[in-house]
């Protein structure tokens, strides 16, 4: 793709490592692209980083019409800048895009253009352990009309931040809060795609939990409230009597890229991994019998993260001691290790920008 390149004037510099933390600093350009309905998509930039100019009346700001992706990009031991399954991201973010009524891109394009637009800044990858690039590319709907009305124009945007951990103490187990109030998602709706509503939603139980301790929550199905969905902004997986289970892809859980490459792993390691649905009363009786061997949250932004303790209607089970354990560590270490180009590519997840 043809993209113009406008560089920054004044460029920045990457803060240090530990003052990171996730999202809170960004870099020196982003990208941008326009569609209409009548040229489609057309005027792939890459301008400085800055505010964007809207009409108060565009749809995104009434009707919440937005998708997005997260993604990472690594400093490896060679210094070359690496992508994981970025391909999955791009297919990921078309669907959610066909879901909320927005145009969906062209899928080599849009990774061509996070690929340049990583290179551009790739001085910005910090690399000190555990940290990355996280890329934050999104769509939305910019055309000016308040009647609810099929999307005539649109922009796609990537910006870029160099993250530390998500959560404040890193690989440190974290402690969930099962929502028994609200729910995220409802069958026929939109908890698969990647959609900013999405999370609108799921902000007042988030902060639910945050104002009683837990780091995040863990959301039941919307039906019956009954079965375990998934985290905030990751899924889950729990180790029950020696055999890994996770909830099934039943279309209100992100088919998240971690859970499946975590997935893949342990396959090859031989070992069986159920997806299936999971009701919360097994896990509580497995967490009371001493069966609920480990529990860990998995996704771009958390990684792999033990779970130590899990709260649900005032009463706390407390997983594996609240110690991180051999599983997670192994996922974790293998699955970072592929990711910042330590250990060998076997499955050809990888993908080199520079
Ligand atoms: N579930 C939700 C709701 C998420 O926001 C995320 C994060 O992207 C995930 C799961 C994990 O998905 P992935 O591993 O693709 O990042
Ligand atoms: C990600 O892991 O990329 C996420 O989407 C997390 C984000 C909602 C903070």
């Amino acid at each position: 793709m043809n993209i113009t390149i406008q560089k920054n004037p004044n460029p920045g510099t990457l803060p240090p490592a530990n003052q990171l933390g996730f999202g809170n600093y960004f870099t020196d350009h982003m990208f941008l692209m326009d569609y209409s309905r009548e040229k489609g998509w057309h005027d792939p930039r890459i301008v400085p980083y800055g505010p964007l100019t809207l009409s108060p009346a565009s749809a995104v700001l009434h009707y919440g019409s937005e998708v997005f992706e997260g993604m990472k990009a690594y400093r490896s031991p060679e210094n070359k800048i690496l992508l994981f399954r970025p391909w999955e991201n791009m297919a990921r973010l078309n669907k959610s895009c066909a879901r909320v009524g927005l145009p969906e891109l062209n899928p080599e394009d849009a990774l061509d253009a996070i690929r340049q637009l990583v290179e551009l800044d790739r001085d910005w990858v910090p690399s000190a352990e555990g940290t990355s690039l996280y890329i934050r590319p999104f769509v939305f709907a910019a055309d000016a009309k308040l009647g609810l009305h099929t999307i005539e124009e649109a922009i796609f945007a990537v910006i870029l931040s160099p993250v530390g951990s998500y959560f404040k103490d890193g690989l440190q187990p974290v402690s969930i809060m099962v929502e028994t109030e609200d729910v995220r998602a409802v069958r026929g709706g939109t908890g698969e795609a990647k959609c900013g509503g999405n999370y609108a939603a799921s902000l007042r139980a988030g902060d639910r939990a945050a104002s009683l301790g837990f780091s995040q929550v863990l959301w039941l199905d919307g039906i019956e409230q009954k079965y375990v969905e998934e985290g905030g902004a990751m899924n889950i997986m729990f180790k029950i009597d020696g055999k890994v289970v996770t909830p099934m892809l039943n279309g209100s859980i992100l088919r998240g890229i971690t859970r499946r490459s975590c997935i893949e792993l342990m396959q090859h390691w031989g070992m069986e991994v159920e997806e299936r649905r999971i009701a919360l009363d097994e896990v509580i009786e497995a967490a009371k019998a001493g069966t609920l061997e480990e529990a860990w949250c998995v996704g771009t932004a958390a990684v792999v993260s033990p779970i130590g303790e899990l709260y649900h209607k005032g009463t706390s089970y407390v997983i594996n001691n609240n110690q991180i354990g051999e599983l997670e560590r192994k996922l974790y270490d293998e699955l970072t290790g592929i990711q910042w180009g330590k250990r060998p590519d076997t499955f050809g997840w990888v993908d080199v920008v520079c």
